[in-house]
């Protein structure tokens, strides 16, 4: 008999967070400051990030460890469990052995409490009170919120357009843990009335959402910033779930992945899964094929370039050497609303760069018909932003050959997605392809350095 689910106990959970940063092949280029361009110091960050957070960011510390307080609140649903998807296996009559890292399982139903929880952590020990962000899907908005109650901290959520109107139940959620939400562009900043007043119909973009978070916390004492993706110190946060599913692997005596694959809106989910896998590979003691999906319809790293940009619309963020669409870049309203970022994680496009990692674009479509069939074998109902990550790990294992061991991060359910569903299902779906035109045109909104 093959178990499906492979479980670690709560005394197994990791001890510290793997720090990439020190094995990458070309060291990483610094973030530089938005009006001067000079390389940015720590106290350029300080009135937007507690230090510890700005430590982190910077650091070239192999490994950080975990707060106990961080851990103890971890263990309310890690570690997950790596489950071997036998079913899926049998439908696709595939050779490969295909496994998943289950983040559906978390409080907030995907892997961004990971990183909420440990970011609250570190602001409420310099006292700040208050944490303003933004959210695409609505998982990061939750995901804080939920952390936020935990440590006693006010929580404000600028949630963009199009998923405050397809996603009504992720509005509910944040409330539900104490958070306050406003759907962005928002007339309670200068910046979301500026766009507004331009564009009244405006559905909004992750870029715009950040630039008005981060005009909110620089407005008040207070208040500082949190982002629930892109950045160095949130990568290592979600490290966990590789150091997991490493240890799950060894203990039922499963070989290296020959595969692994995450998808990418700002990079974290996937950076959790592959960055402990990729420390061997880095070092060229295993060579698995590492792949980072997102949607054709914003195709950062496939299509964009490899520059400096902003990680927001306004030009508020220090610039950071990215793939990127260009920062005002408005990407369609597809429903995989955590994949719509211009930008990508400074590291995964450090790695995609150097090629250790591959990148790879998809219809939503294809993504819809592959995330029912496995909800159809494994049972769970995927994010639409996870179903890019399926679509590859089937692709893949169409071709496998005997025993190929294929993992992916189920970054999270689609639960509170029912609503792209019900399009998908009444044939109301429709692919778009980001015309390169369009791209070039936002591609000349990116600084020259
Ligand atoms: C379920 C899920 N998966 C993936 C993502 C993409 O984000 P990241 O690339 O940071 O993992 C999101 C973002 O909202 C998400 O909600």
């Amino acid at each position: 008999m093959i178990d499906r689910k492979i479980l670690l106990a709560e005394k197994d959970l990791p001890q510290r967070w793997y720090n990439i940063a020190p094995d990458l092949k070309t060291p990483l280029s610094p973030p530089l400051h938005p009006a001067t361009h000079k390389p940015l110091g720590p106290e350029d960050l300080a009135p937007i990030f507690p230090m510890a957070l700005i430590a982190q960011e910077m650091t070239m510390d192999p490994w950080v460890e975990i707060p106990n307080e961080v851990m103890e609140i971890l263990k309310i649903w890690r570690p997950t469990p790596l489950v071997r998807a036998l079913s899926l296996e049998k439908a696709l009559n595939t050779k490969a052995h295909i496994y998943y890292k289950n983040e559906s399982v978390s409080p907030a139903g995907s892997h961004k409490p990971n990183t909420a929880v440990a970011q609250v952590y570190y602001n409420k020990q310099e006292g700040v009170k208050r944490i303003a962000t933004e959210t695409g899907a609505g998982q990061w908005g939750s995901a804080l919120s939920f952390a936020c109650k935990l440590f006693d901290l006010e929580c404000q959520v600028y949630m963009v357009r199009v998923s405050f109107d397809q996603k009504p139940y992720r509005k509910l959620l944040i409330q539900s843990w104490g958070g306050k939400i406003d759907p962005s562009p928002s007339t309670i900043t200068k910046y979301g009335r500026a766009v507004l007043a331009k564009t009244p119909q405006s559905t909004g973009s992750l870029g715009i959402a950040i630039s008005e978070a981060i005009e909110d916390t620089v407005g008040r004492e207070d208040t500082k910033y949190s982002l629930g993706s892109v950045l160095n110190h949130v990568m290592l946060h979600q490290t966990v779930i590789g150091l997991e599913a490493i240890e799950q692997l060894k203990s039922i005596g499963e070989k290296n992945p020959d595969v692994i694959i995450g998808c990418v809106g700002g990079g974290s989910n996937f950076a959790g899964l592959a960055f402990p896998f990729l420390k061997d590979k880095l070092k060229g003691k295993t060579n698995p094929k590492v792949i980072a999906v997102e949607p054709m319809a914003c195709p950062t790293l496939t299509k964009g370039l490899f520059e400096y940009d902003f990680g927001d619309t306004a030009g508020m963020t220090p610039l950071v050497l990215m793939y990127t669409l260009g920062h005002d870049f408005i990407p369609p309203g597809i429903h995989a609303g955590g994949l719509r970022y211009h930008g990508m994680a400074p590291i995964v496009s450090n790695l995609v760069k150097d090629k250790v990692v591959e990148a790879r674009a998809y219809h939503q479509t294809d993504c819809f018909k592959s995330a029912l069939l496995f909800a159809q074998t494994e049972g769970i109902l995927p994010a639409p932003e996870t179903s890019h990550a399926i679509h590859a790990a089937i692709e893949e294992a169409k071709h496998a050959k005997e025993g190929q061991v294929i993992i992916f991060n189920l970054s999270g359910h689609g639960h509170f997605d029912l609503s792209s569903y019900d399009a998908y299902l009444s044939n109301k779906l429709e692919d778009y392809e980001y015309p390169m035109e369009k791209i070039k045109e936002a591609l000349k909104a990116v600084p020259k350095i």
